[in-house]
């Protein structure tokens, strides 16, 4: 059976990555002037997924007006609404009761960019029989992360953010669930999938097995992991900057190490911008010098500013 169902999880509050996040949902923060959760979309509806539900808490209303019923998008978008957190796997129960369709599910952690293939991940759940999919990468220091031992294709302990991993195999945030599993989780209740589900299934030795993939993978759960990610894409297209439609920068000006200029902004003479993002219709006035530094959606630099690793603009008035 195809996988054609998909939840992103896009609840978590954010923390990490304020003060980018105080108006903004982490998955709706722009990459290259899309939310990461568009690009998520796009990456899931290319492996054919077909409906997708967005399970929502904090700032929920921000994704409604811009995704719709997913109608533009080519996919067919709803939302699960939680009103107060339900935690990663309440998040899944509850999200799961608004698909259609009663197969296997794709579920994305909100804030996870990467190249590997949804398809072989698809194909290798159902090679392996498996009740659940996890897609693992590795990493030099796995402690911020989930930590697997596996014994062949099949995972046998998870360790949600340990001091002390045994293995630097991480969980990369995204899983494939057979519908069972789901439905096995207490519905309204705030369950953790890293902390409750995966360790009970391992306990009672269901089969999750372990995709293990090491082609490019991010999480993007700082505002330094933006910078990175955004200067990533724009340097696989072969570019030092991008730029939105209708932005427009001075002749003189100098704008690189993997910028994004937003749509309508404006940099004018002299200006320097070092691996920044500068939001839709910002201005940047002359003689600007910035580095790793985020502009607001509309905010005006004065001229002659030099910032070092600075956020302009994202304060709530
Ligand atoms: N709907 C909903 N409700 N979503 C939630 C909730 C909730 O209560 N809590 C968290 N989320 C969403 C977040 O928005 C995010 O997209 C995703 O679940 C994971 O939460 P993070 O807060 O980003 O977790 P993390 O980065 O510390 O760790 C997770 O990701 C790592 C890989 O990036 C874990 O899954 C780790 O095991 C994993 O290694
Ligand atoms: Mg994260």
């Amino acid at each position: 059976m195809t996988v054609t169902s998909a939840i992103l999880l896009v609840g978590g509050m954010g923390t990490r990555m304020q003060p980018l996040t105080l108006t903004t949902p982490k998955p709706m923060l722009p990459l290259l002037g899309k939310p990461i959760t568009e690009h998520q979309i796009m990456k899931a509806k290319e492996a054919g997924i077909t409906e997708i539900v967005l399970a929502t808490s904090y700032l929920s209303e921000i994704f409604i007006p811009y995704f719709g019923n997913g109608e533009k998008f080519g996919i067919k978008i709803s939302y699960a609404v939680e009103e107060s957190a339900l935690g990663t796997g309440g998040a899944i129960r509850n999200a799961a009761a608004h698909l259609q369709g009663g197969g296997p599910v794709m579920i994305f952690n909100g804030d996870v960019l990467s190249n590997h293939s949804l398809t072989d991940q698809i194909a290798f759940h159902q090679s392996q029989s498996a009740d659940v999919t996890l897609y693992l990468t590795q990493v030099p220091d796995a402690r911020a992360f989930g930590v697997v031992e596996m014994e062949g294709d099949l995972i046998k302990t998870f360790n949600e953010k340990m001091e002390t991993p045994p293995t630097n195999i991480i969980n990369a945030g995204c899983y494939i669930f057979n519908r069972t599993v789901i439905d096995e989780i207490p519905e309204g209740h705030v369950v953790s999938v890293e902390r409750e589900t995966f360790p009970a299934l391992l306990a009672r030795n269901a089969r999750v097995a372990g995709f293990i993939d090491n082609s490019y993978w991010l999480d993007v759960g700082n505002p330094g992991a933006l910078l990175k990610a955004t200067r990533d894409l724009i340097e696989a297209s072969g570019h030092t900057m991008a730029q939105g439609k209708g932005s427009s920068v001075d002749p003189t000006a100098v704008v690189d190490q993997g910028s994004y200029i937003g749509a309508k902004a404006t940099i004018r003479a002299g200006s320097q911008l070092h691996q920044c993002v500068i939001g839709e219709g910002a201005s940047i006035g002359e003689n600007v010098a910035l580095t790793r530094t985020f502009v607001a959606a509309g905010s005006r630099i004065e001229p002659n500013t030099v910032a070092i690793d600075q956020f302009f603009g994202f304060s709530p008035e």
